[in-house]
Formats: C-alpha cells, sequence, structure tokens
C-alpha cells in the first residue's frame, strides 16, 4: 500500500538517540514531551556546567527521572562530556556504572556549552583507547572550529580533517557522527562500516537552507550544524529511510528561552520534542516509506547501543492539529518548530 494511503500506524514505541532535556525549570518543562513519545533517550551532557564525571550523570539522572510526571514512563541514557581532562579511571567507571552509555565530544567552541570541549584531539588517545577496549562509543559533533572555514563546510572538513584518521587509529570503537547534515557525512558513514552510525533529526530532514531566510531572517530555524541546501536535505532523506542499520532517530530537540533566540546573537538550537515522531512520520509518508519507520525509529538505535527494543507500541494516526505558538517555562517562554502552524500526524494513546 502507498503510504500516501496509509491512516493509521503501529510501531515499536520509539527511542531519541540525541536529546538536550537542561535543568531545573526548563527540564521540567520539556520533558514530558519526550517521555510521551519515546520509551529512553540519550541524554546530552552540554550543561551549564558540563557533565563530566559519573557522579554528575548519576545527580543528573535523579534530577530528570524526579522531574518526570506521576504515570509517565522514560529511561534517560547519561553521557559524560569529553574534556582534555577526562581520565581512562573515569571512562572505567562509567562503563561500570551501567547508567552512561557513551561519551561526547564536542570541538571546543563548536555549539552551545562547548567551551570545555576538546581543543586537540590527540590530547584523548588514551581516553579512546579505553573506550574501544570498553566498547563505550563516542558520539561527536563533527564539525570543525576554524573560522577560515565557511560555516556550511564544517561538518565536512571534519570528516576530511579528523574523522577518517580517527576512524582508521580506532577501528574497534563505536562511533555516531551526530546529527548529520551533509551527502559527505552520509557517504562516509556508509563507507564506515557497522561500528559506525549517524542520527539525523526531523529538522534536517524537513528543511534546507532556504528555511533560514523565508521573508526575513528566522532564528528559531538557527541550530547547528546549520541547515544546508536540498541536495543534502535528499541525501538525509534517502539514508533514514534505506533501511540501513546505520542511521537512526536522534532528534537533537534543543531548546532555549524565546530571549535567547531572538536576539542579535541567537542561539542554535531548534526544539522539536512536542512534534517529535509526529514529523519523523510526515517525512517517512511523503518518502512513501512509512514502513521503514519503525526500523530507524526503534530498532536500529538500540542494535548499535546493544540494547534490546522497547516491547510496547506506538501508533499514528494521520490527524492534524495545530502547534500552540510558545510553550511556558516558568518566566520564559519556548517557540516549537511549526508554532502556529499544522503537523499531520497525532500519536495516540494504546
Ligand atoms: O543546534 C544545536 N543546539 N546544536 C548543538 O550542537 C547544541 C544544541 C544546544 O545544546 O542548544
Ligand atoms: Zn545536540
Amino acid at each position: 500500500m502507498k503510504s500516501t494511503e496509509i491512516e493509521e500506524i503501529r510501531i515499536l514505541r520509539p527511542d531519541d538517540w540525541h536529546l538536550h532535556l537542561r535543568d531545573g525549570i526548563m527540564l521540567r518543562t520539556v520533558l514530558p514531551d519526550t517521555a510521551a513519545r519515546f520509551g529512553r533517550a540519550i541524554v546530552m551532557p552540554n550543561l551549564k556546567a558540563p557533565v563530566t564525571t559519573v557522579a554528575a550523570a548519576q545527580a543528573y539522572r535523579q534530577r530528570i527521572l524526579a522531574a518526570l510526571p506521576e504515570g509517565m514512563a522514560f529511561t534517560p541514557l547519561m553521557t559524560l562530556y569529553l574534556t582534555e581532562a577526562t581520565t581512562v579511571e573515569e571512562i572505567r567507571a562509567a562503563k561500570a556504572s551501567g547508567i552512561v552509555h557513551a561519551v561526547k565530544y564536542y570541538p571546543a567552541g563548536a555549539t552551545t556549552n562547548s567551551e570545555n570541549g576538546v581543543r586537540d584531539l590527540r590530547r584523548v588517545n588514551a581516553v579512546l583507547a579505553a573506550m574501544e577496549e570498553l566498547d563505550l562509543p563516542l558520539l561527536m559533533h563533527g564539525e570543525v572550529t576554524d573560522p577560515a572555514v565557511d560555516v556550511f563546510d564544517r561538518e565536512a572538513a571534519f570528516i576530511d580533517r579528523h574523522l577518517l584518521s580517527l576512524r582508521r587509529d580506532f577501528p574497534g570503537l563505536r562511533m555516531v557522527l551526530e546529527h548529520v547534515t551533509t551527502r559527505a557525512a552520509v557517504d562516509f558513514v556508509q563507507a564506515a562500516g557497522p561500528r559506525t552510525a549517524a542520527t539525523i533529526t526531523a529538522h534536517h530532514l524537513l528543511l534546507n537552507r532556504n528555511a533560514l531566510f523565508q521573508g526575513g531572517i528566522r532564528p528559531h530555524h538557527y541550530c547547528l550544524p546549520v541547515l544546508k541546501r536540498e541536495q543534502h536535505r535528499q541525501a538525509l532523506l534517502a539514508a533514514a529511510i534505506s533501511g540501513s542499520p546505520q542511521f537512526f532517530l536522534g532528534t537533537d530537540s534543543a531548546p532555549h528561552p524565546r530571549s535567547a533566540k531572538e536576539s542579535a546573537c541567537g542561539c542554535a538550537g531548534i526544539y522539536t520534542a512536542h512534534a517529535a515522531i509526529e514529523l519523523y512520520a510526515e517525512v517517512f509518508a511523503q518518502a512513501n516509506a512509512l514502513d521503514r519507520l519503525e526500523g530507524f525509529a526503534s530498532r536500529h538505535g538500540p542494535a548499535f547501543y546493544g540494547l534490546p527494543c522497547n516491547h510496547d507500541q506506538t501508533a499514528l494516526r494521520r490527524e492534524t492539529w495545530t502547534v500552540p505558538e510558545s510553550m511556558h517555562s516558568g518566566e520564559e517562554t519556548i517557540v516549537p518548530l511549526r508554532a502556529g502552524e499544522q503537523v499531520f500526524w497525532r500519536i495516540l494513546r494504546i
């Protein structure tokens, strides 16, 4: 049956393999949106005080669980923030903890709260070797920070300058190139074999860089890596619907207060958790590939991380609804993707 004729689908409950939950009031605001849709999420460690130790990850995990509304089932999968001071002992403790599932590499200065990230990858060689030995995945924000490199080319430059040699030097290390945005990244992942994977966001599947300048400058479409040309969106879409287990769902839902987005120097990040699986369903339906959604959203991620799939199911129905203009978070508001506009799928309680 053509996807355009399908009115309802059931898939194993999905997971989000790349998510920003923040902390405090913001955490309490955004967590229910994710917990209503996903069984688990890989939680990014780029808090203002980054999550660099197992103790900090444990404490953050407790704060997330405490913020979860009663009756909602959701498991946060924690990550450590890699710095040049991260020790091999911390990596061993992370693996032994059972709650830390990956280590996140931010090039210093690449994005939100990345100042404590890595300046020189050679300084973390011993840590990467320990991760390879222990089979603890490395998650990468794959962009160079060299100001001489055009902002639209920073992902491709990262692959050429760093990733190819990293892949060669640590052949057993499980790596996820997060939120891929280019054909170069898709090609790299496909050629690199089964220990390399990529997450793909809903916004990079839905939008190309024109969305940044639609009738004026659109700060709510600004994220990092920045949206790219249509040909790259097409390459991401082909990868997402390919059925390859190397590609899976990671929203990179990244809430910021409206005031921080609508600013002379607006923050990077798009909030999508309020309609995440619905937006992916829209993309897959348009591509006549709804039969591939379950693999991408619910099977490939757990397989890569060595975890079981969720047991319960999620149903999605073709039904149009309007996204609120904004969400309150304490004194602040968050402007979600498609604010005031329509989404064409709805999750059903089953
Ligand atoms: O758009 C983004 N927002 N990209 C990132 O890499 C970080 C994230 C955030 O934390 O706001
Ligand atoms: Zn992110």
